[in-house]
């Protein structure tokens, strides 16, 4: 079947937390934006049209867009921004994968706003849910708001290369809930149950820069998916989610009839602390059927400390794969090893940083293996692949090491080389159906922190995890090849390591970078080219003869 929407982005006038109104950037004036809902195997057609003052794309986060890349959505990567007035469809379809996923804006801070859901529903007829059927399902997506215009922040952040300050407050399905000074009562989003119903809850975190801490008070999860990927069941009271992934949790309504917080708290990964984090909470509402007397105040669960780093690697590692026939198992042999650094470090400002202030010296940057990513300027880098034309565009020569090796993890030994980076548009080219193992290892350059790295394109699974410096030889003893969590985004341990596996067998040019978008722009990215094949089907197809120019 086909699924198709339109997807109008435009103003919407708003007033959260008594602050008079202010005009958002929304799809179809809600937010979050519509949920697009298919089954496995259908077509998604969705028309943006853009009448918003900002130039715009949309991304579908974890959509393979197997031939498809014209689709996916990344600014100056896949496409040029869609301009004021303009319009484009998107065509992709969703076979292969199911479960929870989502799309936002992909250009300057706009996906603050400009989000929603992308549920994909076991096809008609091909069977159901490998776990008990819920009674319900419910979305809920997790957002940072801020009094102040988004687009704005993002140009000062870029233009004085220093990063944008922390959110007023976290929202859930866009509101903010009763604990924020000031939240009026329909800003607290609420959802209704009956005594002993489960509840499948749909969870998105669409926050911008704050991975988050969620519970619901009385109530134990058992998580069944992450990233549209299904998961052996896990029984938690917590459930950890950086920017970009998702979960998928069953809920038991099974405490005493009344009205209970569902909370979401940040996870300050940052060591020292990141003053990019609100420590303020989230609040939601579940209220069971006849709870009647709305003057009883809800309890809020107690949250973990906003560095509880235990408690969200014990979430964050112990997830494994569901088994199941027909799904992609592991790949056992590699054939391009990478060993990449993920972090933060300082740049010289940028000719087109107008606001930098170059006499108080180098800026905030961030880089993977020093190379601190630009997007180019004038054309797409998909269409310059598409066209053999990178020069001018992209250089094939991003490192699959570290220019140095050094201790990457300690405070102490912070290296000066390696914190000063170099502003480039590097791809790492990859033969059509290469398997890729990347080690990604997080520095202590600056700060430590957990970045939450996506990759576009592909799933990918997750052998591996650990804390400190990379040892391969204790780490291959560790790897999971039986049933390791799929993902398309993994929280790498704060001053640790993931090692990930995926097959190239999607051409195209597929962006893999930090969810956090304080460090996106700063440069914490890089671009997969999987080179075209010789056959029609293994290689790029010409674009939609809508695709905006630059
Ligand atoms: Cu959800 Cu490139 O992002």
């Amino acid at each position: 079947a086909v699924v198709e929407h339109t997807f109008n982005v435009g103003n919407l006038s708003i007033s959260q937390l008594c602050q008079p109104d202010m005009i958002i950037t929304a799809v179809n004036g809600q937010l979050p934006g519509p949920t697009i809902q298919a089954s496995e195997g259908d077509t998604v057609v969705v028309h943006l049209v853009n009448e918003s003052p900002y130039r715009m794309t949309i991304h579908w986060h974890g959509i393979f867009q197997r031939g498809t890349p014209w689709a996916d959505g990344p600014t100056m990567v896949t496409q040029c921004p869609v301009r004021q007035g303009g319009n484009y469809t998107y065509r992709f379809n969703v076979t292969g994968q199911e479960g929870t996923l989502w799309w936002h804006a992909h250009i300057s801070f706009l996906r603050a706003t400009v989000y929603g859901a992308l549920v994909i529903l076991p096809r008609a007829g091909a069977g159901a849910y490998p776990f008990p059927k819920p009674d319900k399902e419910e979305i809920l997506m997790f957002g940072e708001w801020w009094n102040a215009n988004v687009y704005d922040l993002h140009e000062t952040a870029f233009l004085t290369g220093q990063p944008a300050g922390p959110a007023n407050a976290y929202t859930i399905n866009g509101k903010p809930g009763d604990l924020y000074n000031c939240s009026a009562p329909n800003q607290t989003h609420k959802i209704e149950v009956r005594q002993n119903e489960t509840t499948l809850l749909r969870i998105i975190n669409a926050a911008l820069n704050t991975p988050l801490f969620f519970k619901v008070k009385d109530h134990t999860f058992t998580v069944v998916a992450a990233d549209a990927c299904y998961t052996t069941p896990y029984k938690t009271d917590v459930v950890v989610i950086a920017p970009g992934q998702t979960v998928d949790a069953l809920v038991v309504a099974d405490a005493a009839v009344g009205r209970y917080y569902m909370a979401v708290s940040p996870y300050d990964s940052a060591i020292p602390g990141n003053p990019a984090f609100s420590m303020t909470t989230g609040t939601a509402v579940l209220e069971y059927v006849g709870a009647g007397n709305a003057t009883v105040p809800p309890v809020l669960p107690p949250q973990p400390d906003y560095n509880d780093t235990a408690t969200a690697y014990k979430f964050l590692s112990n997830l494994t794969a569901l088994v199941l026939p027909g799904r992609p198992t592991v790949p056992l042999d590699v054939d391009t090893r990478m060993f990449v650094t993920v972090g933060l470090g300082v740049s010289d400002c940028q000719p087109e940083q107008t606001m930098c202030n170059r006499s108080e010296g180098p800026v905030f940057s961030s880089s993977m293996n020093n190379a601190s990513f630009v997007l180019p300027r004038a054309t797409s880098m998909l269409e310059a692949h598409y066209g053999g034309a990178s020069a001018g565009v992209y250089t094939r020569d991003f490192p699959d090491r570290p220019p140095i090796v050094f201790d990457y993890t300690s405070a102490a030994s912070d290296n000066d080389t390696m914190q000063y980076t170099e502003k480039s548009t590097k791809v790492k080219t990859l033969k059509y159906n290469a398997t890729v193992e990347m080690v990604l290892q997080n520095t202590a350059l600056i700060a430590k922190e957990s970045h939450p790295m996506h990759l576009h394109g592909f799933n990918f699974f997750v052998l591996a995890q650990g804390f400190g410096n990379y040892n391969e030889t204790a780490a291959v003893s560790q790897f999971n090849l039986v049933n390791p969590q799929e993902r398309n985004t993994v929280a790498v341990p704060t001053g640790g390591w993931a090692v990930i596996r995926f097959v190239a067998d999607n051409p195209g040019m597929w962006y893999m970078h930090c969810h956090f978008d304080a460090h996106l722009d700063l440069g914490l990215g890089m671009v997969f080219e999987v080179q075209n094949g010789t056959t029609a089907d293994t290689s790029v197809p010409p674009p939609p003869r809508d695709l905006p120019l630059c």
